[in-house]
């Protein structure tokens, strides 16, 4: 790692583990992990570059897109300011983990993408919401996103599809 924070290759690195503490512990889609990474180490770039996770992308990496939205115990959380040590022995969940059907459906129904960059934690971020207010009226949609942004615009479509995917006959996780 230089001091930009990257390594050869150009992309950021994972801090070394420098000190005494044993590795960190944490399960990642239900599966058991450990990393030696820093515990101080943002959990996206754990997420990333230590687990090949890369659906939870970097946009500000000061907690104001949303693109780096993952779960930790259920409770979206921007993984980009979220230290690696916040996870330990906790459960963590990104895209490639959600169980998705309805939000899946509902997403590719309304035709929500249009860059995608954003998609990821605009997913993780409905799934939230719709774990914990199964049918949300549009004022708490707008409350329950208003973190994720998209440079396209697609609000709208994400409304209509949280809607979708809140219907009794959508598809179930
Ligand atoms: S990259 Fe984490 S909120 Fe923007
Ligand atoms: S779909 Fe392009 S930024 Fe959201």
């Amino acid at each position: 790692m230089n001091e930009t924070g990257r390594g050869e290759n150009g992309r950021r690195a994972v801090a070394p583990y420098t000190n005494d503490m044993p590795p960190t512990q944490l399960v990642v889609n239900g599966q058991p992990r450990t990393t030696e990474a820093d515990p101080r180490t943002p959990l996206l770039w754990v997420l990333r570059e230590d687990f090949g996770l890369t659906a939870a992308k970097y946009g500000c990496g000061i907690a104001q897109c949303g693109a780096c939205t993952v779960h930790l115990d259920g409770q979206a959380v921007r993984s980009c300011v979220a230290p690696l040590a916040r996870a330990a022995g906790r459960q963590v969940t990104t895209l490639e983990g959600l169980a998705r059907g309805r939000l899946r459906e509902a997403w590719l129904a309304e035709q929500v993408p249009q860059c995608g960059y954003c998609q990821p934690g605009q997913i993780m971020s409905a799934a939230a919401l719709l774990a914990r207010t199964p049918d949300p009226s549009d004022a708490e949609i707008d409350d329950a996103m208003a973190g994720n942004l998209c440079r396209c615009g697609t609000y709208l479509r994400i409304r209509r599809a949280i809607h979708r995917a809140a219907q009794p006959g959508a598809a179930k996780p």
